[in-house]
């Protein structure tokens, strides 16, 4: 059962806090003396698409997504050095840490986390303002380094979204795992009991997986209607694979 006192969120380090070398400034406002949390992942991705727009399906049909997938994976800061198109990604654990964490984020907009919130992690961010021909605003961009959970049930979908059990040690795992009893492969949007060429293997028997993946991964084997994406399951298995 989860307690308060576990309650977990996930921060990601996005790749202007990289680029602006500002890991350590805000590990140092996360860390535990500061904000009461500990930590309970750690891990550098370059993110891929899959994970990406997994992490902001919310936003699929916004007119920004797709500018704030190149943000995520680093395309708009790391254009010419592609080996740095990379975030850090963490779970922070403690008593209303997805609270606490969005304090110390401030507000979504730079600007108006200047205004209303001085002191706080994104005010330290960018707005990019995008003009048209005449020189007319026409959008902005906010680069604000840092991603925060926006509250529990979030919180419990991306840290599956991003971190697999094994990731996060046994004592601080705050949601159910299973041991996989199925082989599943994922290629090309399906989900395989058998390997054909090109398919990667996600779990095998004996593997610890999240209790939620494990049912997801075997609606799909079966094809059945399934409660959530193959892809939700299978982003984090998937990582670091760009060359
Ligand atoms: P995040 O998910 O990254 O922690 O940020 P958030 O909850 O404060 O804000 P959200 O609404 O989820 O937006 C996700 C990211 O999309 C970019 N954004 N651009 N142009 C715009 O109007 C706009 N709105 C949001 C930001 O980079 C934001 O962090
Ligand atoms: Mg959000």
């Amino acid at each position: 059962m989860m307690t308060k006192a576990m309650e977990q969120t996930l921060v990601l380090m996005k790749p202007d806090c990289l680029k602006n070398s500002l890991t350590g400034y805000v590990l140092t406002k996360l860390s535990e003396y500061h904000a009461g949390l500990i930590y309970a992942g750690a891990k550098v991705v370059s993110i891929t698409d899959m994970l990406a727009s997994e992490h902001y399906a919310e936003h699929r049909e916004k007119h920004f997504f797709p500018w704030l997938l190149k943000y995520v994976s680093g395309q708009v800061h790391f254009a010419q050095e592609p080996q740095k198109q990379r975030l850090l990604a963490f779970v922070f654990q403690g008593p209303g840490a997805v609270a606490a964490v969005r304090e110390i984020a401030g507000p979504t907009n730079p600007t108006k986390a200047r205004l209303e919130k001085p002191g706080s992690v994104r005010s330290l961010g960018t707005v990019i303002v995008v003009t048209d021909d005449n020189g007319k605003v026409i959008d902005e961009q906010s680069e604000n380094l840092i991603h925060a959970s926006a509250n529990t049930e979030e919180a419990e979908r991306e840290i599956k979204l991003w971190f697999t059990p094994q990731e996060i040690p046994a004592r601080l795992r705050a949601y159910e795992t299973a041991q996989a009893d199925a082989l599943c492969y994922y290629k090309s949007g399906r989900a395989l009991a058998a390997y054909e060429d090109g398919a990667v293997c996600l779990f095998a028997p004996g593997d610890l997986v999240w209790a939620s993946d494990l049912k997801i991964a075997k609606q799909y084997l079966a094809g059945e209607d399934a409660e959530d994406t193959l892809e939700l399951v299978a982003a984090k298995y998937l990582l670091n694979t760009a060359e």
